[in-house]
């Protein structure tokens, strides 16, 4: 057996040394060191040979393997210089050409507007947290004062999941408000930013998945005057200057009282077409924290008080990079997104 093993290496460096390109040598390998090969073979039958000459043979075998995997790998470097100077010394290999230009990639416009709002939160000690885009029907709707039946649930058009567990695609990024009162001890100053569905016919302000903005600030004599200089100051932050903002009363379940923010169109005096020639564009809503969606989620609303927000980020980076159609952010296409 030990003789074998030896006629076998001899054959198999000379073969190898032999190979003359890189597929042969690919064959060569598959022939020795495979499964079907002499050395697989020689392994294989150990245990039916005398128990004195087992150690040695598998040394052996064991030893010729590396080796022979070794010399594959250098010939195997040898053959792939041989083959670039080959390449090289041909008449039309130009090495002069210019190599083809690398195709960067660019972050998404959302992603961008995405990070310039959390620069600015987080400067002002905010934490940016996370919520499930799917989302419990609890979140989503009931613990923020929206029963199951209610009317209010009519003011978002839902995609419902079919299936146990009573899931919906989240509508908006308020169940991120409840999640947090749940699990943080106040005071908090949170963001989250972040994708929300609705079944909404599409045109040129509407598409089933855009993006929103939430914010929420629990702790003690927290006011409605904090809110609105908060968003003021996000404001003037995004847009380099102080822009004129107006609050009108607006009806949302999970706050009272509640407001809509409107801001001065920065575009134009007297209505152009991104403020739809009204001067005013709805950006925000906003209210302080209701007393039952403190209840429902174990806030003591006599110590704590809360407010809450949420704004489109779609609406605002269609505002801050001039761009006319909310359909192009999730349409993935090159021509738009490498304008970016
Ligand atoms: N979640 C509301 C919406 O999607 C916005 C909002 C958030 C309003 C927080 C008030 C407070 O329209």
């Amino acid at each position: 057996m030990e003789d074998r093993i030896a006629q076998l290496g001899t054959d198999a460096r000379a073969r190898i040394a032999a190979a003359a390109d890189l597929e042969a040598l690919r064959c060569i390998e598959r022939d020795l060191l495979g499964k079907q090969g002499p050395l697989a073979e020689i392994l294989a039958s150990i245990p039916s040979l005398d128990k004195a000459e087992r150690p040695a043979v598998g040394r052996l075998a064991n030893v010729l393997k590396c080796e022979l995997l070794a010399v594959a790998a250098e010939r195997r470097e040898v053959l792939e210089a041989e083959l670039l100077a080959a390449e090289r010394s041909c008449e039309d290999f130009d090495p002069t050409l210019p190599a083809r230009p690398a195709r960067r990639g660019s972050l998404h416009p959302i992603t961008r507007v995405r990070r310039r709002v959390e620069d600015v939160f987080t400067s002002m000690g905010y934490r940016i947290l996370e919520g499930p885009q799917v989302e419990l029907d609890y979140y989503n709707f009931q613990a923020l004062n929206i029963p199951a039946d209610h009317p209010a649930r009519e003011m978002q058009d839902t995609f419902y999941c079919t299936g146990s567990g009573n899931l919906v695609m989240r509508t908006h990024t308020s169940p991120v408000q409840v999640r947090t009162m749940e699990s943080v001890e106040p005071p908090y100053r949170v963001i989250s930013l972040g994708r929300v569905f609705r079944k909404e016919e599409q045109d040129a302000t509407h598409d089933h998945t855009f993006h929103q903005v939430e914010g929420l600030v629990v702790g003690e004599d927290v006011t409605a005057g904090h809110l609105i200089g908060t968003l003021r100051s996000l404001l003037a932050h995004l847009f380099g200057r102080e822009l004129d903002t107006r609050l009108r009363p607006g009806y949302f379940p999970f706050v009272e009282p509640g407001f809509e923010l409107d801001v001065r169109c920065p575009f134009c005096e007297g209505g152009c077409r991104v403020c739809g020639r009204t001067s005013w564009i709805e950006f925000c809503g906003l209210g302080m924290v209701h007393p039952r969606v403190f209840a429902a989620s174990g806030v003591d609303s006599e110590r704590y008080t809360g407010f809450a927000f949420g704004f489109g980020l779609d609406r605002l980076t269609m505002m801050l990079l001039g761009i006319d159609d909310v359909r192009h952010f999730m349409a993935g296409d090159l021509r738009f997104l490498e304008q970016f």
